[in-house]
């Protein structure tokens, strides 16, 4: 019982995800994750997520007009950014912008919740920089749109591409513990706002969503190639974990890497990402595996989703504190989908707990 992670508790039946720790494979809704990331766009993956939770049916060139639609008018909310607000983390900032819309668990407030981090992220990191948010575009996809929101020019096709796959490959990941955190609060009727709130707040903890900025830092102070393995073995030295491997399900190589290395590579071939940068990449991933290979021999520790990530939202010009944000962009339609399937399906959720404290004194 003690330290329990509830590792082999099955705490909800699910028809969303399943992730598959030993053969390292993500299913979403019957479809597998390599052929997701290949045929979908992240509006396809949306609606296949929420397909029969709402109370209308959602196609996927429904969802990209709505869309459009809920970024216009979510942008009216940016002007609550005070200089309070600006001065937290992207993230945090993002957060409380979100906090403003109003609950609910319809179709209006699923598409605010889908439109809302898409568009404060950007508009947040525009202001923290002193520049003006750029209002969104509705015609575009959320991808480009994004894109064009963050560095107000549009975005070249392989980059909207590569934001695309990031989103569709994030969108839904079995029970982790901001979706768990989500279904929570889903199953004592709260709204999905709360929920997404609540989801968000677990996410950004470096143990969930808050490992892809650290693996940057860690790949710019290891520098080159020569200095990995002395770097990563002073780290283990001193006790610290190494950003962007292991994984509490994953046994195996997290599928998701290497779908984001493929995601990754167009913009390479295009001379859209420093060649260099993924040369030492690739050279840490290799160090780091053995090196944990040769200290945990008993603990199978792979690459995981956060470090390909890193490399791909920074080819995209993400600043590294705003990495958290775009993986709750990605990972909102899945927690509003659990909430929804909570919701309908399940029953409040109230575990137990064993207590181990003092008992009253006898009168
Ligand atoms: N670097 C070094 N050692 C690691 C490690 C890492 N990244 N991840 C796990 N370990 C070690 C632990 O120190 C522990 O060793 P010990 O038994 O000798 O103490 C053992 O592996 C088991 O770790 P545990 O904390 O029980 O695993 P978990 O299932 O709770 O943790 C993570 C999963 C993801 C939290 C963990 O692997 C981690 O902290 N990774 C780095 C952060 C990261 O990349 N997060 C993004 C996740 S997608």
């Amino acid at each position: 019982m003690k330290n329990n992670g509830l590792e082999d508790v099955i705490a909800a039946e699910t028809r969303l995800s399943d992730v598959d720790g030993e053969a390292g494979r993500l299913v979403i809704r019957g479809v597998s994750l390599d052929l997701l990331v290949e045929r979908a766009t992240y509006e396809d993956a949306a609606a296949l997520l929420l397909d029969g939770f709402l109370e209308r049916a959602v196609t996927a060139a429904d969802l990209k007009v709505r869309l459009g639609q809920a970024r216009a008018e979510v942008f009216a909310h940016v002007r609550a950014a005070d200089a309070a607000l600006l001065s937290l983390p992207p993230v945090d900032a993002m957060r409380a912008l979100i906090a403003r819309l109003p609950d609910g668990e319809d179709f209006e407030t699923t598409l605010r919740l889908l439109a809302a981090p898409a568009v404060f992220l950007p508009a947040v990191l525009r202001l923290q920089k002193g520049e003006t948010p750029v209002a969104p575009t509705p015609s575009l996809s959320q991808s480009a749109d994004i894109l064009a929101m963050l560095n107000a020019s549009l975005p070249t096709r392989e980059q909207v591409a590569a934001l695309d796959a990031y989103l569709v490959m994030i969108a839904d990941h079995g029970l982790n513990a901001s979706t768990f955190a989500s279904r929570v609060v889903a199953s004592t009727g709260a709204g999905l706002t709360s929920s997404v709130l609540a989801a968000i707040s677990a996410l950004k903890g470096p143990l969930h969503g808050g490992a892809p900025g650290p693996v940057l830092d860690m790949l710019d102070a290891i520098g080159s190639e020569d200095n990995a393995k002395a770097w990563l073995g002073q780290a283990l030295d001193r006790g610290e974990r190494l950003m962007g491997f292991g994984h509490r399900i994953y046994r195996v190589r997290d599928p998701r890497a290497d779908a984001l290395k493929g995601a990754l590579r167009p913009l390479v071939m295009t001379g859209q990402v420093d060649p260099d940068r993924i040369r030492l990449a690739e050279a840490v991933e290799q160090a780091a595996l053995a090196i944990l290979r040769e200290r945990k021999p008993d603990r199978p520790l792979d690459v995981n989703v956060e470090f390909y990530t890193a490399l791909l939202l920074d080819a995209l010009k993400f600043p590294r504190a705003a990495f958290t944000g775009v993986f709750a962009i990605g990972r909102t339609v899945g927690w509003v989908a659990h909430a929804r399937e909570q919701a309908l399906e399940g029953r409040l959720i109230r575990p137990r707990s064993v207590y181990v404290g003092p008992l009253p004194q006898a009168a």
